[in-house]
């Protein structure tokens, strides 16, 4: 070969390889930390939507997902992320009270008339103020996702609210959630997710409260016996990102993580209810009771809490009224 044509096939191979390398540069992977194992229905969710964005940003912005409160536990997770340790975190809307005020809405007992309700709020404009309400903060939420009604569970039955007299209740840390338990004269103990099991097992707490599948699949059904069906709360998860990952993606996969977290969050609605069938068959089979109880008792003893409300923090009432208008 002519030594000018081995110069040129060199030179083409150099900008091959280059443009290869700069290519492989393009790739931008971004970590996603939450709190419950691979087989709870937001594992799979958010598997969706990493599936989704890799397809559609053809490999450029994939996302590697961290179970297990691997990367912490969500308070953790969210620090991370505001300090650029982290990309995305997903956090209960509760613990998300203490970063952003507005997410309060959720937490409060009895607000939603029913699920469609719930889901109309997410919906609506409040709900997305509320997603975007943390920018100043370093992220904002992408979507929620459904996580059904919270109700107690302990171990002994708990028929009315006052059975929840004295009891050492854990409650996600948020300042709404342990203002609910007091106003039903329990003790809160604000816990990480995390450290339940244990804390049930060992009797550090006597009650806890939650949606089924994550009372089963965290394992607390092994230890805890009475599930009361009261649905005090329906409190969703939230996706979150931090404002410097999602600046750095171009305009084009920024809509693309935004359209496949909604999607995903949409598909989390199908899963959701299915997982609630599968998993209180199998709490039953543990030999979980399922308690029925007169909801209204439930609803007229935290009444007051809007009651002080409304006169102590007129400025959030004011939220609560927006809440219960959305159709
Ligand atoms: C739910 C929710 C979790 C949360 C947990 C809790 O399971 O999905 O995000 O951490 O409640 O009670 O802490």
């Amino acid at each position: 070969m002519q030594n000018s044509k081995r110069q040129i096939l060199s030179l083409a191979t150099g900008v091959m390889l280059v443009l290869g390398a700069s290519q492989a540069c393009a790739v931008t992977t971004l970590k996603l930390s939450h709190n419950q194992s691979r087989s709870h229905a937001v594992h799979q969710a958010m598997t969706q939507f990493a599936d989704e964005v890799k397809e559609k940003t053809n490999g450029e912005v994939r996302i590697r997902i961290y179970s297990d409160s691997q990367l912490g536990n969500q308070r953790e997770s969210i620090e991370l992320m505001q300090n650029g340790a982290l990309d995305i975190a997903k956090s209960n809307a509760a613990e998300l009270e203490a970063f952003s005020p507005a997410y309060f809405i959720f937490n409060l007992p009895y607000l939603f008339r029913d699920k469609t309700h719930y889901q109309q709020v997410m919906n609506s404009d409040i709900g997305k103020e509320i997603l975007n309400s943390s920018q100043n903060m370093g992220f904002i939420g992408l979507t929620y996702y459904d996580a059904g009604a919270r109700s107690f569970y302990a171990k002994k039955p708990i028929r009315t609210p006052e059975d929840l007299k004295g009891l050492k209740i854990r409650v996600q840390p948020s300042p709404s959630a342990i203002a609910l338990v007091k106003g039903l004269a329990g003790n809160p103990t604000p816990l990480a997710y995390g450290e339940l099991y244990t804390a049930l097992q060992q009797g550090v707490v006597d009650a806890a409260e939650n949606n089924i599948p994550s009372f089963t699949l965290s394992r607390h059904s092994e230890v805890t016996k009475f599930f009361s069906l009261d649905e005090h709360t329906m409190i969703p998860d939230v996706l979150l990102i931090s404002n410097n990952s999602l600046n750095k993606l171009t305009t084009e996969q920024q809509a693309i993580v935004k359209k496949a977290a909604l999607n995903s969050s949409k598909y989390m609605i199908q899963l959701w209810e299915k997982s609630e069938k599968e998993e209180r068959a199998k709490a039953e089979k543990q030999g979980v009771e399922f308690i029925h109880v007169d909801k209204t008792l439930f609803q007229n003893a935290v009444n007051p809490m809007y009651d002080k409300m409304a006169e102590t923090h007129p400025e959030l009432f004011e939220m609560v009224k927006r809440v219960r208008k959305v159709e």
